[in-house]
């Protein structure tokens, strides 16, 4: 008996880490999304879902998003989208109501700062004991946030901005996803200029001069205005909140 009742213990509380999580999932996709728009969160849900439950959660590549990034592709703000690498905090701080980044995207929004996996054999959402970003590449976390951010890219419009984080050696590191995937994405014919703004606290280790600036700029498209600013974090902040109903650029 005592066997049977821990058996359905865990198996109610393992289907309501799903449900919490799908529920979770469903209800802010819906808050995100306008009442007459085609959206159905419901199917967004489970083509999210298609791409790990089941599977091994080291062998979760990118392109398993394929289909979810079909039916929930991430609107372009043009001359509003804002990427950020090294900088997140300040990024969505500076952003606010004015910027559009991955995070303000639908899927961006729902899956921010969330953990979840599969296993073979299950069709169950785990939401702990997934492996972590750096634990295998083909992760579902990492591979979201890789395919996805890509698409974000692809899109961007017109005039945009990242901002990278001049305390650090390498402001614009070849591996981080700004880096290796989204820089690769950017079109001439829809971005029209890319504001790289070095954002600098008290330690002031890179200037626009720096070595890894040179390679964002050879990155980008021929075509593709390159434009770099040094912006200390405070006067960033500062400004932002002078402005905060106008959203005049703050560099
Ligand atoms: N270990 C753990 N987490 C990591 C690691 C890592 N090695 N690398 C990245 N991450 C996760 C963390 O959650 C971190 O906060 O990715 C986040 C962003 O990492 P950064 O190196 O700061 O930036 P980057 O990799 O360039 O990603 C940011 O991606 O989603 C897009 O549009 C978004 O432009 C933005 C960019």
């Amino acid at each position: 008996l005592v066997v049977v009742v821990v058996v359905v213990v865990t198996a109610v509380v393992l289907s309501n880490r799903t449900d919490t999580f799908k529920a979770t999932f469903i209800q802010e996709c819906e808050r995100r999304t306008p009442v007459n728009t085609s959206t159905d969160c419901v199917e967004v849900w489970s083509a999210f879902e298609q791409a790990y439950v089941g599977r091994d959660p080291c062998q979760v590549p990118p392109e398993a998003y394929d289909h979810l990034l079909s039916v929930a592709p991430p609107q372009p703000a043009c001359n509003r989208m804002l990427f950020w690498s090294g900088t997140k905090e300040v990024a969505h701080q500076v952003s606010e109501g004015c910027y559009q980044t991955m995070e303000d995207s639908m899927l961006g929004s729902v899956l921010d700062g969330k953990t979840w996996c599969g296993k073979e054999g299950s069709n169950e959402t785990f939401t702990s004991g997934c492996p972590g970003w750096s634990e295998c590449v083909n992760n579902p976390v990492r591979s979201f946030w890789s395919r996805a951010s890509a698409e974000f890219a692809a899109v961007a419009c017109g005039d945009a901005v990242v901002l990278l984080n001049g305390s650090r050696d390498t402001p614009f590191s070849p591996t981080s996803i700004f880096g290796s995937i989204e820089v690769k994405k950017f079109t001439s014919d829809r971005m029209k200029s890319l504001t790289a703004v070095l954002v600098t606290k008290d330690n002031v280790l890179a200037n626009c001069e720096d070595e890894s600036l040179k390679n964002l700029q050879k990155e980008l498209k021929p075509g593709i205005k390159y434009i770099c600013k040094e912006v200390p974090e405070s006067e960033l902040l500062t400004c932002k909140n002078d402005h905060d109903q106008t959203c005049v650029p703050c560099w």
